[in-house]
């Protein structure tokens, strides 16, 4: 029978089946009987042969199996009860016996009805409940199923089952994954087939799971898989019986686990961990970890080595037995301390060494915290610090003898510094000793040079001079003899003066090096110069060298002592000469140069600016570096002692460096020389125009004249006067400067004045100068002078107006020069000098005198007022053409001396020197033509332009 089916059947089985209240079962059960009751009596009375227990069994039947065995004995007792009561009466009265029969009958059919009825209800319910449970027990196992399926698609881990012939059954995703092979094709394939590389590790495990039935847990397992070949992975395995029906086992299960990463982190870990320890027991130091209790639980080898006991790891240490007593109580309570707050520990103490000794160490830890910020564990270390503690232990006991040291060794320091000064003190003392030794030298060689130049020269002088004695004839009456000796006495003398004029060119040259040759600077255009000498240098050079000029042209002019000039040339060329032995090209060559401050700070005493620059070059055979180095030496020469004096070279750069300019040779051995000459150029364009060449023949003739001689030498003397006296003057000879003045006090007018510079002791020759020159305006002044670096020359220039004869001299220059002083124009009238500086006075007077003028000096105002009255009122005085005055006088302004002149004089033509901004002064004399100014201070070219723009043509210079 079908329990769940929804037939007829079902439904009388639930009908049965339900359980239902009591109340429930006691009213359906009365309502079917009082319903077959009803029936009954209802039917009885509408046919009277109905049989009437008919009804009243299907009754108890329904009660029975509805509501169970007491409803059922109730409906049987309620209905053999009515019945009962409904039994008619016999004929007898009584109950009739049929009725009676079939009450009974009917009782015990309502027994027999009941209890059948009873036990198929019963066995009806029985079946029903069984049903029930079956179903629910079916539904649980499918969930069961699904859920385990789930489980196995869905494990992260791998899930396989192997039958009996370790054939695959089944796998899960991650199997699949795992070995990389699709999941629906491991089913029926062999493990060896599958995964040939795995085979042989899993098999024997799965036979002992058939077996044994045994659970074997976390096998590990290595190898390559399809799904990475050649890449070494690792599994962790696990296999488990499975019994389907029987006690059998009919399946082995497989879990996989890939733990490859793990491996790898665990290798990882392991190294590192290995390296933390290596490192800790190559520390030179202690190192130890601690629980947070405090307890050590490491400790490197430099314990045991230290403290000779064993550490083994894990085991428990008691350090601090190992402690100084007196450092113990301290180091614990710091201990305790940080193992209560978590702060790191540091502390220093001495340790027990395994020999009993102690030793200072610097202990520290630090706290490793948990995630949760607990402490995990406490890393120490302790550094031997021994050393330092000694260290410091010293140090500070010896601070004081440090301090001690100190002050000894500063004191040491100063008498080391007072000796080193000593020391460079005697340095600088032997320094200047050597150079004064060294100067020495030079000038001994310097000496040396020239005794040996002049000793060959002399010796020529006086051979020749003897010669010529010897050859004095002891009779003068014999004439013939007398003639012939004549002509050799002659020669003789010929030769002597030969010897000295070479000896004059000997001394010439040597002042030249040395810079103290009296120069006549004057405005001089080079190209002039040079193009003027090219005959001499054709003559000098010969016919194998070729002279070739390059000029510039609109060269600066410059201010040079032509004669100098020309010299310093002539000495070149001849050297260019004597190097092109074969021949060659000798070139000279102008320009216009900047010397910038670059090239000046290179060299010494060389300010930069304009310079007038003279090349002359040579294809010659060059110098090498020494000859170049020492070539401007005096004496230094590379030629036999007839061809070179060496001096030539030493002229040119005495004479140009003299001049305020630079020289320079560029020469390379083999390859020619040049030797640059840079002249300063003449910034002003003067209104002195160049004088005219000098006359150069001893005849040139003056009127007789009264020329007073001073000269210390007797013999240049009486030679000068002779020569003198020879050309028509009257001589005056004078041996000093107070002989001089003698003559004059005895009434001697000399038109000239010729003196030495230098005379004897007493007074000089320009002190002479002036005093004659005070006594006698007119006379005119010829210096002559070896050697000047004195009164007369300034600086290596001559004063303005100075007239100078060097010596040596021949006595044809001697004439020309008097002759041409004493031809030059008389004077021009008189000039009134108010100056109150007696230096600028005594210039100015001489600028004037040299250009005709008779000049008064006034020191103030008021006396140059009072000159110029008394020259008005003449009284045989010469009368006043110029006044030059000062702005800054003593007594007035210059303006009011100006001014009050005017009122004497009113033509009176004057000159203002001021130390002012000349326009204003210009201003003060609101426009007359008759003032000029010149700002001091002023030279010759300035007061000249400012006479001639008055209207006094410029004289020229003898
Ligand atoms: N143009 C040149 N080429 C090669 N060497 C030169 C030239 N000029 C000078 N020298 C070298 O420099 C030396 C010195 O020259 P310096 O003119 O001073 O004396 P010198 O020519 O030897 O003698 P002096 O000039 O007195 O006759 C020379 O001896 C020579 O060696
Ligand atoms: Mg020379």
């Amino acid at each position: 029978m079908d329990l769940s089916s929804r037939g007829p059947a079902g439904l009388f089985l639930r009908i049965i089946a339900e359980p239902r209240p009591l109340w429930w079962r006691f009213a359906f059960a009365g309502t079917v009987v009082a319903a077959a009751l009803v029936l009954r009596l209802g039917l009885i009375a509408w046919m009277v042969e109905f049989p009437p227990y008919l009804l009243q069994l299907p009754a108890i039947i329904v009660v029975a199996l509805v509501c169970g065995a007491e409803c059922g004995l109730a409906a049987i007792a309620v209905l053999v009860g009515v019945n009962a009561a409904l039994l008619p009466e016999g004929p007898d009265g009584g109950v009739a016996p049929s009725a009676l029969a079939s009450l009974l009958s009917f009782t015990v059919n309502s027994f027999a009805v009941w209890a059948i009825a009873g036990l198929v209800r019963t066995t009806l319910r029985r079946l029903d409940s069984a049903h029930a449970a079956l179903l629910s027990a079916a539904s649980e196992q499918t969930a069961v199923v699904a859920t385990l399926e789930a489980l196995l698609q869905h494990a992260p881990v791998g899930f396989a089952f192997f039958d009996a012939q370790r054939r695959f059954i089944r796998v899960n995703e991650m199997l699949a994954r795992i070995d990389g092979i699709p999941a629906r094709e491991h089913a029926g394939r062999s493990l060896a087939d599958m995964l040939p590389q795995l085979a042989d590790a899993v098999t024997p495990s799965l036979e002992r799971v058939l077996a044994t039935g045994e659970v074997i847990a976390d096998v590990e397992l290595e190898g390559a898989t399809p799904a990475a070949p050649g890449v070494w992975r690792h599994f962790l395995v696990s296999y488990f019986p499975v019994r389907t029906s029987s006690e059998a086992i009919s399946l082995v299960g497989m879990i996989v686990v890939e733990i490859t990463e793990r491996k790898r982190a665990e290798k990882a870990i392991a190294a590192s961990e290995q390296r933390y320890r290596l490192l800790a027991e190559a520390l030179p130091k202690m190192v130890w970890t601690s629980s947070p209790a405090g307890t050590g639980d490491y400790y490197n080898h430099r314990w045991a080595e230290y403290t000779g006991v064993e550490a083994p790891p894990g085991e428990v240490v008691e350090w601090h037995a190992f402690l100084h007593p007196e450092e113990k109580g301290g180091v614990m309570g710091a201990w305790e301390a940080s193992l209560a707050s978590g702060n790191p520990f540091s502390r220093e103490c001495r340790f027990r060494a395994k020999d009993g000794s102690y030793r200072w160490f610097l202990c520290r830890a630090v706290p490793v915290r948990d995630e949760d910020g607990r402490v995990d564990r406490w890393y120490g270390s302790c550094t031997d610090i021994s050393e330092i503690v000694a260290a410091r232990e010293a140090l500070s006991r010896t601070n004081e003898d440090l301090e001690r040291l100190a002050a000894a060794r500063t004191m040491q320091l100063a008498e080391t510094n007072t000796l080193l000064k000593q020391e460079m003190e005697e340095r600088l003392r032997a320094e200047s000793q050597l150079r004064q030794a060294q100067k020495m030298e030079a000038v001994g060689q310097l000496t040396g040079g020239i005794a040996h130049d002049f000793n060959n020269l002399l010796t020529i002088i006086i051979g020749n001079i003897e010669a010529a004695e010897r050859r004095v004839p002891a009779d003068p009456g014999d004439t013939r003899t007398q003639e012939i000796k004549t002509q050799e006495i002659r020669r003789f003398l010929d030769y002597g003066r030969q010897g000295a004029l070479r000896a004059a060119i000997l001394t010439q040259r040597l002042l030249a090096f040395s810079r103290r040759q009296p120069l006549d600077p004057r405005p001089t255009d080079v190209n002039r110069l040079v193009t003027g000498m090219s005959h001499m240098l054709r003559s000098a050079l010969g016919e194998r060298v070729m002279v070739e000029t390059v000029l510039a042209g609109g060269l600066w002019r410059t201010e040079i002592d032509h004669n100098q000039l020309e010299n310093a040339i002539l000495n070149l060329a001849v050297n260019a000469r004597d190097a092109m032995m074969d021949g060659g090209k000798l070139t000279i060559e102008t320009a216009n140069a900047y010397l910038d401050e670059a090239y000046c700070a290179e060299h010494e005493d060389l300010e930069p600016g304009q310079y007038v620059a003279i090349f002359v070059s040579d294809t010659g055979m060059g110098m090498s570096d020494d000859v170049r180095a020492r070539a401007f030496e005096p004496f230094f020469t590379t030629k036999g002692p007839k061809d070179g004096t060496g001096l030539g070279l030493s002229q040119v750069y005495g004479f140009v460096k003299q001049s305020g300019g630079h020289v320079m040779i560029y020469s390379e051995r083999g390859d020619g020389t040049t030797v640059k000459l840079y002249l300063p150029r003449l910034e002003e364009t003067p209104s002195v125009p160049e004088p005219a060449p000098p006359r150069t023949d001893g005849e040139t003739r003056a009127a007789p004249a009264v020329v007073l001689m001073v000269e210390d030498d007797d013999q240049l003397r009486t030679m000068g006067a002779a020569t003198l006296r020879e050309a028509g003057h009257t001589v005056i000879e004078a041996e000093d400067a107070s002989a001089a003045l003698d003559a004059l006090s005895r009434g001697a007018r000399p038109d000239l004045l010729f003196t030495d510079v230098r005379l004897g002791d007493g007074m000089d020759g320009r002190g002479l100068a002036d005093e004659v020159k005070r006594r006698l305006p007119r006379t005119r002044v010829l210096f002559t002078t070896a050697y000047a670096r004195n009164a007369v020359v300034h600086q290596g220039r001559l004063d303005p107006g100075m007239k100078l004869l060097t010596k040596p001299y021949s006595q044809s220059e001697l004439v020309t020069k008097v002759n041409g002083m004493l031809d030059e124009p008389a004077l021009r009238g008189a000039v009134l000098l108010v100056e109150d500086e007696p230096f600028v006075a005594m210039v100015a007077s001489q600028i004037l005198e040299d250009q005709g003028f008779k000049v008064t000096v006034a020191s103030h105002g008021e006396a140059a007022l009072s000159h110029a009255r008394n020259a008005k009122a003449d009284i045989g005085r010469d009368a006043l053409v110029l006044a030059i005055v000062d702005i800054g006088l003593p007594d007035m302004r210059g303006d009011e001396v100006v001014r009050r002149l005017g009122e004497i004089a009113p033509e009176l033509p004057v000159i203002v020197a001021t130390g002012y901004a000349t326009q204003d002064i210009s201003q003060m004399f609101g426009g007359r033509v008759d003032v000029g100014v010149i700002s001091k201070p002023y030279d010759g070219a300035t007061l000249v332009a400012a006479l001639e723009r008055l209207g006094f043509r410029p004289q020229g210079q003898g």
